[in-house]
């Protein structure tokens, strides 16, 4: 009816779409996810969610994290945190074949599930079965008192607001902070001082304001889609914390777009994708200056040297990557394990113009839903 039309162009506050309005929203939802749980001076980090339960998230003997799509993702960004952080092992899973695969699991795991809907079903069974193990059940969770929420021994919320976007934004970065502060948390008398905490504590609340420069992009990155909107395909790589940003970097653009996209570790690129290489196959490329520079730069000359288009995100003063790319879009550096909240944005903002510009209806695309609630 009319009445919702106008109240849904409220409720989109000046933007064409639930989507941009939700990648703009972003330096203020990361605010919303540390709020009352950080104190930037003196390195505190506080998740009152899970206090009573921390010693036996500590003791773990090992931590499972399971979840579907974009919540995946954030997943496999956890495990790079937690693991360097609070050095327990890590391994991530999809919620659908964890659920099927009679998982070893006891009473010394913990079991985090991870769902921006908290009702997805896949996610919810898997929540189940780690009960009935005896495993500890931890949440990450955005609409409170969902299901999952509900359900699970205790959790963290990441106060993202609600998201209406099919295509999943503002939730995931504020997963990956949460699970960035619930690393931190561990890591207390195990493998960081509590001047590296606040150092990193330090980082973390940088982040807004520097995703706040990035959306100033918004035009150089609209015209950078324009010259990709009739591509068919479309390569991403990044590695180590990027690595997953890679596989979301292609996510957002299939969804949204219907463009084939898939993410890769960079280093895997020579043991497949590069026999898709040609002048038809864009490529792009996480390249944040970090220890694996160098090898992503010449990642990147293996694809010019095929006549592959390649779109770098860097870092402000990366030059050499200037001479070798066909677009570079600069943002600020950053310590390595918050380099993806910041690398994301611009892809989130590729994909978002790319589908717009071919006239897709980014808040509801085709076969999908918000959230999954049946098998
Ligand atoms: C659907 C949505 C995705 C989302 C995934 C998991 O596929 O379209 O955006 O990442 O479900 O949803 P959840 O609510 O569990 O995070």
């Amino acid at each position: 009816t009319e009445l919702d039309f106008d109240l849904e162009e409220i409720e989109k506050g000046g933007f064409e779409h639930f989507m941009l309005k939700e990648i703009f929203e972003q330096p203020v939802t990361m605010q919303e996810v540390m709020r009352g749980r950080v104190r930037h001076e003196d390195g505190f980090v506080r998740l009152g969610g899970i206090e009573d339960y921390l010693d036996r998230i500590r003791d773990a003997r090992r931590i499972v994290i399971c979840a579907c799509g974009t919540s995946w993702h954030a997943g496999l960004i956890g495990e790079y945190l937690l693991e360097e952080f609070a050095r327990i092992p890590v391994e991530v899973d999809y919620a659908s074949e964890f659920r099927y695969r009679n998982p070893i699991l006891d009473e010394h795991d913990v079991v985090i599930v991870i769902s921006q809907s908290g009702e997805t079903a896949d996610t919810l069974a898997a929540l189940r079965l780690a009960k009935e193990k005896g495993a500890l059940v931890v949440g990450i969770c955005n609409v409170v008192g969902s299901t999952i929420a509900r359900e699970t021994h205790c959790g963290m919320y990441t106060h993202a607001g609600p998201e209406i976007g099919v295509a999943s934004t503002k939730a995931f970065t504020a997963q990956v902070i949460v699970l960035y502060l619930l690393s931190l948390v561990l890591s207390k008398d195990r493998s960081l001082s509590r001047h590296d905490i606040s150092l990193y504590l330090r980082e973390l609340g940088e982040v807004p304001e520097k995703v706040s420069r990035i959306l100033e992009l918004n035009d150089q990155i609209l015209e950078i889609a324009r010259e990709y909107v009739d591509s068919r395909n479309c390569l991403y790589l990044g590695r180590g914390y990027n690595f997953p940003v890679a596989l979301e970097g292609a996510l957002k653009l299939k969804e949204i777009s219907y463009i084939h996209a898939e993410g890769y570790p960079a280093a895997e690129m020579k043991h497949g994708p590069i026999a898709l290489i040609d002048k038809d196959m864009p490529v792009v490329f996480i390249a944040p200056q970090d220890a694996t520079h160098g090898k992503i730069l010449s990642n990147v000359e293996e694809v010019r040297s095929r006549k592959g288009r390649v779109i770098a995100v860097a870092n402000e003063g990366d030059e050499e990557i200037a001479r070798l790319a066909d677009h570079v879009i600069y943002i600020p550096s950053a310590a390595a394990p918050v380099t993806p909240l910041l690398n994301v944005i611009p892809l989130q903002m590729l994909s978002y113009h790319i589908a717009t510009l071919r006239g897709c209806n980014v808040d509801r695309p085709r076969n999908l839903a918000k959230s999954v609630t049946v098998e």
